[in-house]
């Protein structure tokens, strides 16, 4: 098949470019490269030995997306472009609901002038919100979100439900990540956040790196056996590997589903960090901190609905995850080349 994948030059997106091209498919991708670097796709192309057919542009630009969609047949398309910083949102929300509400409706217009209506979303766990009736299903209503961020995926979502209920020959996946952590086993592709890592495990990494002093951990006084707040991390090759399966889901169906991708185990801020002390030999200097505001004590995942109807399960280990991205980062101090 030949899969577009928007953003797939960023994170979870390189990861799953070389899943999708070692299961023999063509990949062809669009990033702007607002948050990712180009050499991603060249140690793609190096892991897989294959080659990525890349256009560099904005989803948001429908002139751009017509031409792409006229130059190059697509069965289905992965839509990853986004912003995702949370804290970000709350200072710019406007950048936020233009770009994430903007690429995706741009998105979708060109996708049906060109009659390609298969689509498969990046929707996060965030729009269950405070919800913390754990494990957390599917058919849950959806939460009050705390941030900008939150809202579009949560606006996406019901805007491509109204898609779908427009055209019943389009199929949507939905998928909501849990926590993605770890990177490629290689080394060579992984997290590259940029300034100071928002989240846990880039901000293990880079203090294990002796390039923070210390990790603050955010709050001892949950409501959780050690007080700290729970997620249920999960390794980006898992991810990666639930794309796979949601693409044939969308070849296969039509109509609109939404599957968690979690493992549906759940660890605390303290367990990550002796996780990672015991997967790696070494010590991460930390100390306790004040909540951050807007964290759920606890977020988990049921992943039941997408091993039953995708035949997808996460395989990897909490101690994998420590040690890929560890491996990653120690090969990668300061995260991609500017030329490689
Ligand atoms: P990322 O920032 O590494 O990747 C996103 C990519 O999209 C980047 O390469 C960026 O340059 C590109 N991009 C952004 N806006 C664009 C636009 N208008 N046109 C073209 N390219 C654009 O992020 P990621 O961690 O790989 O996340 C991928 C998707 O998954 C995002 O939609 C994100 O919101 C979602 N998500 C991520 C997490 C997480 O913790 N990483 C959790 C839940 C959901
Ligand atoms: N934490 C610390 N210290 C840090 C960073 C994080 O103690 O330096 C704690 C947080 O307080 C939280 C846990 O580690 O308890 C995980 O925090 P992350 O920021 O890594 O993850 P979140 O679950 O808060 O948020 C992530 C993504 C969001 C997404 C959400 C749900 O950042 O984009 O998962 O999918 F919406």
């Amino acid at each position: 098949m030949r899969y577009l994948l928007t953003g797939g030059a960023g994170y979870i997106g390189s990861h799953t470019c070389v899943c999708l091209l070692e299961a023999g498919h063509e990949i062809i991708v669009i990033d702007n490269l607002s948050n990712s670097s180009p050499v991603s796709m060249e140690r793609v192309e190096k892991i897989t030995g294959k080659k990525i057919t890349f256009y560099m542009g904005d989803c948001c630009d429908e002139e751009f997306l017509d031409e792409v969609f006229a130059n190059e047949q697509i069965d289905a398309v992965v839509h990853f472009a986004g912003l995702k910083s949370v804290g970000e949102s709350v200072s710019i929300p406007m950048r936020y609901y233009r770009n994430n509400l903007d690429s995706t409706i741009a998105l979708c217009n060109a996708m049906s002038r060109h009659n390609v209506k298969k689509l498969v979303f990046s929707s996060s766990a965030t729009v269950y919100g405070a919800n913390d009736c754990v494990p957390l299903r599917e058919d849950l209503p959806l939460g009050v979100c705390t941030n900008p961020y939150g809202w579009t995926k949560w606006m996406n979502e019901q805007i491509l439900r109204d898609l779908v209920k427009a055209d019943p020959q389009w199929s949507v996946v939905l998928l909501r990540y849990f926590n993605p952590a770890g990177a490629h086993e290689s080394g060579m592709i992984g997290e590259d956040p940029a300034g100071i890592p928002n989240n846990l495990m880039p901000f293990i990494c880079q203090t294990a790196a002796g390039i923070r002093k210390e990790l603050q951990v955010f709050g001892n006084d949950y409501n959780t056996p050690d007080g700290t707040c729970i997620r249920d991390y999960i390794h980006v090759m898992d991810l990666a590997a639930g794309h796979l399966k949601a693409l044939e889901y969308s070849l296969a169906h039509t109509g609109i589903d939404t599957f968690n991708l979690g493992t549906g185990e759940g660890y605390s801020v303290y367990q990550m960090i002796e996780a990672f002390e015991r997967a790696n030999h070494l010590t991460l200097p930390h100390r306790d901190a004040p909540r951050r505001a807007g964290d759920s004590p606890i977020s988990y995942a049921d992943p039941s609905k997408a091993h039953k109807l995708l035949g997808w399960k996460a395989v990897h280990t909490l101690d994998d995850m420590c040690r890929d991205a560890w491996n990653w980062q120690s090969q990668n101090p300061t995260g991609y080349p500017k030329e490689d």
